[in-house]
């Protein structure tokens, strides 16, 4: 298992909602958190790892403190309130970086990965974090929420890379 990158077109697919919780799935969350801090990430999505189901995890305090690793199964957004704008990147879009506005304060609902529904609320870069990894289960990566030229010029500079081999 490994993280996939653009233009892999797992990126662009829409997750399917998690049905049951059993051992695959946990063998799953486990890869995926291993991946996670592996690559020095605070937060990945099933998809990125070659899974199209709604799951996410992360870890925004752990480079400071001690890992705290959060999993959300089939996240919903029920509130989410203020503008917030930074620069983000991601594991799935390598030597990227892109200013994206987002919703400051969040409140999502899903299950933690032994199925228990869970409320968290989220802000700062943790509620940026978490509608970065829901965008990618709906298939949508910070390249959509550029401008085109920028797009486009990102996407120049993977082509001549992966014409190079
Ligand atoms: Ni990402």
């Amino acid at each position: 298992m490994n993280i996939h990158t653009y233009p892999d077109p797992i990126l662009k697919k829409k997750a399917e909602p998690v049905v049951s919780i059993d051992g695959g799935l946990q063998r799953l969350i486990n890869n995926m958190s291993k991946l996670m801090y592996e690559a020095w990430g605070i937060g990945l999505a099933a998809n990125q790892v070659g899974v199209a189901k709604r799951i996410i995890i992360f870890d925004t305090t752990y480079r400071e403190k001690e890992k705290d690793l959060t999993v959300l199964i089939n996240p919903t957004i029920v509130l989410a309130e203020g503008k917030v704008v930074s620069e983000e990147g991601c594991l799935s879009v390598p030597d990227f970086q892109g200013k994206i506005t987002r919703e400051e304060y969040l409140k999502v609902r899903g299950l933690d990965r032994r199925g228990k529904p869970i409320d968290i609320d989220a802000e700062g870069l943790t509620a940026i974090c978490i509608q970065h990894e829901i965008d990618h289960l709906n298939g949508t990566l910070i390249l959509d929420h550029v401008s085109h030229l920028k797009r486009n010029l990102y996407r120049r500079k993977i082509d001549k890379l992966l014409k190079k081999g």
